[in-house]
């Protein structure tokens, strides 16, 4: 088969990984090859283009020029979030479909808009959770739904780092409103979505920055959630804290199952039960896969495209992350918890 085409925007922090880890081994795999890519700093282009392989005119600084020039079948979006919307305008506008990096925007306004968008359009447009998608995610995600330990009853998520010096996250993440939540615990919500099988019914946040973070927003939350099928979540998360105990891909997530304790931690995963005196403890094995985070997720994507099944964070599915993300956003600036099923349904004016 063809390989397909796309053109990517954004190859500068996280779009350096995309094109390293992600597109390269995409093109030796014979999915999808790279027509163009575009980012407003020429100096993150030429660092890009060996590895999307294109030669110097395809190289881009102004998004309207290389839609216009190039055919493809799909927009890879690598752009901070308050951008997203431009880029999904733009590749329906020339009948893209739509890789994006999460969230799908910086506002359940802007996250409605492109819902709407893109369904009418009648194109396929998925997130990449990259994170739900990493090995000791699924595992986790595998014990509790291979329903060995009984029902499950409730979630705890650490998620704890020391980035408080600006910068030190990204420069954006220090200037925009409620960078913990929009740009760290987006991820950390689907995971729950992923771990429960359901969907977030009610949210209460409380979310803060303590004077010792530089950052515009709130870096700092504890999180209460619950899901629709009964299960309780709680979310701890800190961006300023003194020490990284749980960052990225180490977090913590204990799965408290009827008959068992799952508890994962800085990747290891642990089966504890009781009797009479402290718990009993053996060590799961993490599942095996060729590959796992966004280069699984951009193979699951061209897949798709090319008639294969559908992939769990398309856009219809991941518009329920974002509710629950901007509805903990909101109550995390009223102070009451939020209904996430009746925020979405008002959210899309259903
Ligand atoms: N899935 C993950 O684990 C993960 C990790 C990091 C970032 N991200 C996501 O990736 C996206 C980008 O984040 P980042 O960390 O790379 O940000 P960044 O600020 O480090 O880089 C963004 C790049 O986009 C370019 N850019 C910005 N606006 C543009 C525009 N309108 N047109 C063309 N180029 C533009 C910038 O020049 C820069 O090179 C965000 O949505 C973020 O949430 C996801």
């Amino acid at each position: 088969m063809k390989p397909l085409e796309y053109i990517i925007v954004g190859v500068g922090g996280w779009g350096g990984y995309w094109c390293r880890e992600v597109l390269l081994p995409l093109a030796y795999s014979g999915k999808a090859v790279a027509v163009a890519a575009v980012d407003r700093d020429p100096e993150a282009l030429k660092r890009s283009q060996e590895f999307l392989m294109l030669p110097s005119d395809r190289l881009y600084t102004d998004m309207a020029s290389a839609f216009a020039n190039h055919r493809a079948d799909f927009a890879i979006v690598v752009v901070p979030p308050a951008c997203h919307e431009s880029v999904v305008d733009i590749a329906l506008a020339h009948d893209l479909h739509i890789l994006s990096e999460k969230p799908i925007a910086d506002s359940m306004d802007a996250c409605a808009r492109i819902y709407h968008k893109v369904r009418s359009s009648g194109k396929k447009m998925m997130v990449t959770m990259s994170h739900r998608f990493d090995r000791d995610k699924q595992t986790l995600e595998a014990l509790i739904k291979g329903g060995d330990y009984g029902p499950l009853n409730y979630v705890i998520c650490r998620f704890t780092n020391n980035c408080r010096k600006f910068g030190s996250w990204g420069e954006f993440r220090h200037r925009i409103p409620d960078p913990l939540l929009i740009e760290g615990t987006v991820h950390h919500f689907d995971i729950f979505r992923s771990l429960c099988g359901a969907d977030a019914q009610t949210v209460y946040a409380k979310t803060w920055n303590p004077t010792w973070g530089e950052f515009a927003g709130d870096s700092t939350a504890m999180i209460t959630m619950e899901m629709t099928n009964g299960a309780k979540c709680f979310y701890e998360g800190a961006k300023a804290n003194a020490s990284t105990m749980n960052g990225w891909t180490q977090e913590y997530f204990r799965a408290e199952c009827r008959d068992a304790t799952l508890e994962m931690d800085r990747r290891r995963i642990r089966l504890l039960r009781s009797r009479d005196l402290g718990p009993e403890t053996t060590d799961v094995e993490l599942l095996q896969r060729p590959t796992w985070m966004n280069p699984w997720l951009a193979e699951q994507f061209c897949d798709w495209l090319n008639g294969g099944p559908e992939p769990a964070t398309r856009l219809e599915d991941n518009i329920q992350c974002c509710a629950l993300l901007f509805a903990a956003v909101e109550s995390a600036h009223s102070g009451s918890p939020v209904d996430v099923q009746e925020y979405l349904r008002k959210s899309l004016g259903t």
